[in-house]
């Protein structure tokens, strides 16, 4: 069969823009829509103090993505918070560097906590393990700022908080094998079967947390949504890259490290079953 030609990378034409140049035009173009679109919440921050729009461009990738933006008022505390601590404690999700975790706590092993929502659980796992860094990763203000307090107000210094979509994170900013676990509660159901193409627990999603997960370090899912769950169990036992902790290939019972968090809460009083799932990273095939 003919082997068809390797694709070729167009020369620029004359006065024409190089592709170093027409990425940095997009990246511009990408930023103008955002300043456009910044949420008031945002509005009160001067470019470079406080947490930016979109920073990554995320909103313009092609990609189906599990969140939805959102209309958040901040408080005057939140707001006091981010102020205070998003030059040293916060990350702009802006996909332009590889993170040095080592450097950012103080050579802790580091666990990734994506969607926090108001950090309240957050802040408590950061109070019992001080000897764990969590980055933890929403992109929903008022929680960054939220966050921000409780790790003010209980001097927790093993907390750092990333503004953005988590996937750009993972794939653009941690290094692999880099992190010592992940924890994801009670992600966005999605419970519209045309929605559930959103649901972050995908096999591509774990195809790409596998990369940063260091051999042995542990997902640990929690949902209360019964179909979700279902879901999760389906996909992250087919996964090559993980194994259940679990001998009976089942549900782990709730750890007591992990506390009450808000959105269970809210299912629990709509009378849901909440079910946690730990997969741990397979070592590396030689
Ligand atoms: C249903 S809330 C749960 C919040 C919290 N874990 C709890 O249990 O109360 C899910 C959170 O995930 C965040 N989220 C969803 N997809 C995300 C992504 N790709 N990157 C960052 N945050 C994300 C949403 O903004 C939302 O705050």
């Amino acid at each position: 069969m003919p082997q068809s030609p390797e694709p070729q990378a167009a020369e620029p034409q004359a006065g024409a823009p190089g592709p170093s140049q027409a990425a940095a035009a997009d990246r511009a173009a990408a930023h103008e829509r955002a300043e456009r679109m910044r949420p008031r919440a945002l509005r009160m921050f001067p470019e470079g103090t406080g947490p930016s729009p979109d920073p990554a461009g995320s909103h313009f990738e092609r990609r189906i993505r599990s969140f939805q933006p959102r209309r958040s008022r901040v408080t005057t505390g939140q707001g006091e918070a981010l102020k205070k601590w998003w030059p040293t404690r916060g990350i702009d999700i802006d996909g332009q560097r590889v993170l040095d975790l080592d450097a950012m706590f103080g050579g802790l092993p580091v666990v990734l906590e994506i969607g926090f929502g108001m950090g309240e659980a957050t802040a408590q796992m950061a109070a019992d393990d001080p000897g764990t860094g969590i980055l933890a990763v929403d992109v929903h203000t008022p929680g960054q700022g939220n966050l921000l307090g409780l790790a003010e107000r209980n001097d927790l210094s093993n907390v750092r908080v990333a503004n953005g979509d988590a996937i750009i994170l993972l794939r653009e900013m941690l290094a692999p094998d880099s992190l010592a676990g992940l924890r994801v509660y009670f992600p966005d159901p999605w419970p519209k079967a045309r929605h559930h193409k959103r649901r972050l627990i995908q096999p591509e999603f774990l195809s790409l947390a596998a990369t940063r997960l260091a051999p042995g370090a542990v997902l640990h899912c929690a949902t209360d949504w019964e179909d979700y769950a279902e879901q999760m169990l389906e996909v992250l036992s087919a996964h090559p890259d993980f194994e259940n902790t679990q001998a009976d290939g089942g549900y782990t019972p709730r750890p007591g490290f992990r506390p009450l968090t808000r959105f269970e809460g809210q299912g629990l009083d709509k009378g849901h079953k909440v079910h946690d799932l730990m997969f741990r990273r397979v070592p590396h095939a030689s």
